[in-house]
């Protein structure tokens, strides 16, 4: 991914784990039923931290955790006002063939928001358009590269506007 912030672009820094779950908090609040966010970056980057955030801004309660033995956590909502959250973690699978012959794109269909760590191992099996996030560093700051579709401008500078004036973050 180029690392530049152009119209649907933002790059940050996140100064602590806490940072990084408000990132993700922020782009939950605004992220919408059959959306898909592709969550890239090494072991450790912090892809779990920004899920973990990403359903608080949901407006799910229950934790996250890391989907380590199975491939897909759901988090339903328990009120009107919550989106359903499905969380996967790809890591084990090997390609885009594995995930469908899984039927696991019919996640995508579910009226949720999907959520894929290692989502880059599966990227022929997914829609044209993702949100794309990419996480890395190693110590207390992170650097999180997002990228929206093509044509979702608005929503990109609706999140840039939230992230700047959030504390631990540098726009
Ligand atoms: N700025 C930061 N952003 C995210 N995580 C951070 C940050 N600084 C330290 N950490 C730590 O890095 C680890 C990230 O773990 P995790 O989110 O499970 O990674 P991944 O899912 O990408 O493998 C956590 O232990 C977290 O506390
Ligand atoms: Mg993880």
């Amino acid at each position: 991914m180029t690392k530049r912030t152009d119209d649907h672009s933002i790059c940050l820094i996140s100064e602590s784990a806490e940072a990084t779950e408000r990132v993700g908090s922020l782009l939950g609040s605004l992220l919408c039923p059959g959306d898909i966010v592709v969550l890239d970056g090494d072991l450790g980057a912090g892809k779990t931290v920004l899920t973990r955030g990403m359903a608080r801004g949901l407006g799910l309660t229950e934790d996250v955790a890391s989907p380590t033995y199975t491939l897909v956590f759901e988090h339903l909502a328990e009120d009107s006002a919550a989106t359903d959250l499905f969380h996967f973690d790809v890591y084990r699978l090997n390609d885009a063939d594995e995930f469908l012959m899984s039927g696991l794109d019919e996640y995508f269909d579910r009226g949720g928001v999907c959520v894929i760590e290692w989502g880059r191992k599966i990227f022929d099996a997914l829609p044209a358009s993702v949100i794309y996030v990419e996480l890395s560093g190693v110590g207390p700051e992170r650097e999180v590269c997002l990228r929206f579709p093509e044509g979702d401008e608005e929503r990109c500078a609706r999140l840039r506007e939230l992230l700047s004036h959030s504390e631990g973050i540098r726009v």
